[in-house]
């Protein structure tokens, strides 16, 4: 296919990453082209989040590469990564809900650091509202009255307008942890829809997910992590619902050691 012969516009190249004792990631290389949708999958622990980690400059690896466009970055900070034109919605941080709206979207541009949470008081209020509420409508999500405080919003607002903040903000590629967790069916479709918003504008998309179903639908490209290693990385056409739980779980014959020619049918 022509798009695995482009140049991605964001590629992990034998990447690994220990933490103490525990090793998360060992030898995994992710390329991510413009216009794709990858799922990542794989159980709990299988080192799903430590890759969009270090993909999204949380981490630094103990080993391998990062491209953007064919040259090779490190990231000292998620800022860099941001700077680069790469947005993660994390799985464990979600938006601060004593701010508001605006402000949860424009949540660590101005600062280098994380948590900055608390030193936002100098800034422009009002502009960050507007500017705030014309990035959602961008991707599609409205909310009535941005200057309300994320903590006044259901779970599946909170969850759609952190989706908002990093799809808006995307420039090359989107990383989304679990984006659909704890969200009904229809607010699932929503960030469904999101996601083929972002792939029509040439964003990459990484989406994680343990509803396979979603997964099925959504992407082009599976890859499936177990114990730390990419076990299949694949079309998203050759899985179906069944292979692809075989796949995750292992239990399909599929073997942990470099084998990524095996058959999952
Ligand atoms: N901050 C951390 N400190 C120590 N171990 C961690 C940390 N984060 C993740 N791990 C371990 O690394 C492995 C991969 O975890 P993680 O990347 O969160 O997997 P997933 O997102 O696929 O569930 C697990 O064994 C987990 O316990
Ligand atoms: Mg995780």
């Amino acid at each position: 296919m022509s798009e695995s012969s482009a140049t991605p516009l964001y590629e992990a190249r034998n990447i690994s990453k220990s933490y103490g004792s525990v090793i998360a990631l060992s030898d995994v290389s992710l390329k991510i082209h413009a216009g794709e949708v990858i799922g990542l999958v794989g159980d709990n622990g299988a080192g799903k989040s430590t890759l969009v980690k270090i993909l999204s400059g949380v981490y630094q690896p103990d080993n391998g590469q990062l491209l953007v466009d064919g040259v090779d970055h490190s990231w000292k900070s998620p800022h860099d990564a941001m700077q680069a034109g790469v947005e993660t919605l994390y799985q464990d941080s979600g938006l601060a809900p004593d701010l508001s709206i605006g402000s949860n979207v424009f949540l660590g541009r101005e600062k280098l650091r994380p948590g900055i949470l608390g030193k936002l008081g100098f800034l422009d209020q009002k502009y960050m509202e507007v500017e705030a509420r014309k990035d959602l409508e961008k991707v599609g999500i409205t909310i009535p009255a941005s200057k309300r405080n994320v903590s006044q919003l259901s779970g599946g607002q909170r969850q759609a307008v952190a989706i908002g903040r990093a799809v808006a903000w995307a420039r090359k590629v989107i990383l989304l942890d679990e984006p659909t967790n704890h969200l009904g069916a229809r607010q699932s479709n929503e960030v469904l829809s999101v996601i083929k918003a972002a792939k029509e504008r040439g964003l990459g998309v990484v989406f994680i997910s343990h509803t396979l179903p979603h997964v099925l639908q959504v992407t082009d490209r599976i890859v499936v992590l177990r114990l730390g290693k990419v076990v299949k990385d694949a079309p998203t056409a050759e899985f179906n619902a069944e292979s692809l739980l075989g796949t995750i779980t292992g239990l399909n014959g599929a073997k942990v050691e470099d084998d990524d020619s095996e058959s999952v049918a």
